[in-house]
């Protein structure tokens, strides 16, 4: 380490958030820069944070180890209440371990609650990028009104991350991410960009894909922006893919093969998130379904629908399906879904809000077939939820979803075949970041006759804008024209408002 950068480290150095710090390259100057995954934070509690950053020098080396030598390194860490770091609020130092591909995982305690910090890093005598993030309101508080973006799907190949650049530029409070943060498709036909490797089936390939990804400096600045809450579906692991049963058997592998691809996934999935060590990959499981409380304002129910869920009904794809009204099956496995009714149950905060993978409400086409990968192939499930919910008379519970490439917003109904039956809650459906390309800018709802509590649908790419207050919620959905080139600005298609009290959409 030079002198200059120790002293910049200590005493505060020229940075704003989300803005690489220059590497400073003095005489001894042979440690290549290490922070070029950028920084992140996640799961903010009321006193504490955990920061995250992974060191990679070289992200695409195909061992997946980013360029880093076979040996653990020292990772300081810092937070303050400015961004020139003239005064610390917490600090340490963590071991980042050659076999967890140095990835950190620092938590910051000792925090106040519902407060703005900048934190940042130091290794081999380089100093990261700052980030920005926050802590939760304490049990007790309202805390301010919260602005929470979310978002999903983003194909590296499909286009840029200009959704997600344009997220940061809004400022949020919170991000919610509901899954395919990665994809794990091999080198495809796009013009955009490309994929680096075949598809990805070891810890090495999975860790150097989300390097490719988290090179991105519109992911990264939505990363520095504000704190993650983070939830896997598919493509972190494999399309379509329902607990140990595979959608497909390309490519072809054995059921141990299948197994040590899982776990690798899962592996490489926690050691690139901001996620917290009680959140890390056992073998072939990941310990992903959390709550995380904003005091009196909101509850945060973070579900995992891909690793419990049985097979889907009937084969995948768009079916008309008895199997799918089946009482047994279930897409959160028994443990989850009696997790998710108790914290209900408590109402611990004004919104209860299930931050979750796949289309919630029911969705007919013309012929009366529905996705069977969704939560209209477990009827029964989600029957169990939505009665689960009314019967613990929670005030205002709102569904937010990823999954479909396509902006939704819904009302979610007591009884799906009487469209004058009780309105019982909400969903928000963000679209894609990047995922399925530029999209048509259609917002004809899609097979309307046959599903009159969906209200709103648009085929953008883009990402959702709420702002979470005590009296409501209100929902922009924010799209860009094109994600094939760079630079496009983002607009609000539609807004709603959701009212305490009062399940269902308001025009905005
Ligand atoms: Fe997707």
């Amino acid at each position: 380490m030079t002198r200059l950068s120790r002293r910049i480290f200590v005493l505060g150095g020229l940075v704003t958030a989300g803005v690489a710090v220059t590497p400073r390259q003095g005489a001894r100057a042979a440690v290549p820069y290490p922070f070029k995954l950028g920084v992140a934070s996640g799961d903010p509690a009321p006193d504490s944070v955990v920061l995250w950053t992974r060191l990679a020098p070289s992200p695409l080396n195909a061992d997946g180890q980013g360029g880093m030598a076979n040996a653990d390194v020292t990772v300081e860490w810092q937070v303050s209440t400015t961004d020139r770091f003239t005064s610390l609020v917490a600090s340490g130092s963590v071991v980042a371990r050659y076999a967890d591909a140095h990835s950190v995982h620092a938590i910051a305690g000792g925090l106040a609650a519902d407060s703005d910090y900048y934190y940042r890093f130091r290794a081999q005598g380089q100093i990261s990028p700052v980030g920005r993030t926050r802590t939760a309101p304490a049990p007790s508080s309202f805390g301010r009104d919260l602005v929470m973006a979310f978002a999903s799907c983003a194909h590296y190949e499909a286009g840029y991350y200009t959704a997600y650049r344009r997220m940061a530029e809004d400022n949020p409070g919170l991000i919610l991410h509901l899954g395919d943060y990665i994809y794990e498709g091999g080198v495809g036909t796009s013009t955009v960009r490309q994929h680096v490797g075949a598809e990805i089936v070891t810890l090495a390939d999975y860790r150097r894909r989300y390097a490719l990804y988290k090179s991105d400096p519109d992911l990264q600045a939505a990363h520095a922006a504000a704190p993650w809450l983070v939830v896997p579906d598919d493509h972190e692991v494999e399309n379509n893919y329902a607990n140990m049963v595979r959608n497909d058997s390309s490519p072809t592998l054995t059921a141990a093969q299948w197994t040590a691809r899982r776990t690798a996934a899962y592996r490489a999935y926690y050691e690139n998130m901001p996620l917290r060590p009680a959140s890390a990959a056992s073998g072939n499981s990941i310990p992903l379904y959390r709550r995380v409380r904003w005091g009196q304002l909101a509850t945060f129910h973070m579900l995992d629908t891909r690793q419990f869920r049985d097979d889907q009904a009937c084969g995948d794809g768009w079916k008309v399906c008895a199997d799918a009204d089946l009482a047994s099956r279930s897409l959160t496995g028994a443990t989850q879904e009696a997790w998710l009714l108790d914290g209900l149950a408590q109402r611990y905060g004004t919104w209860d809000i299930l931050g979750q993978q796949v289309f919630f409400a029911q969705q007919l086409d013309a012929n009366g077939a529905a996705s069977m990968d969704a939560w209209d192939g477990y009827r029964a499930s989600r029957s169990r939820i939505q009665t689960g919910w009314q019967q613990r008379g929670v005030r205002n519970p709102l569904v937010l979803t990823g999954d479909v490439h396509r902006s939704w917003a819904n009302d979610l109904k007591a009884d799906y075949a009487n469209p004058s039956s009780a309105t019982i809650g909400t969903e928000l459906v963000c679209t894609s970041i990047s995922s399925t390309g530029n999209g048509s800018g259609s917002t004809t709802v899609p097979n309307a006759a046959a599903n009159p509590h969906l209200k709103f649908y648009s085929d953008r790419r883009g990402y959702v804008r709420t702002t979470i207050s005590r009296s409501q919620v209100r929902a922009d959905f924010r799209a860009v024209n094109t994600v094939t080139e760079h630079g496009a600005a983002a607009s609000t298609v539609r807004s709603f408002v959701i009212l305490d009290g009062q399940p269902g959409l308001q025009a905005g």
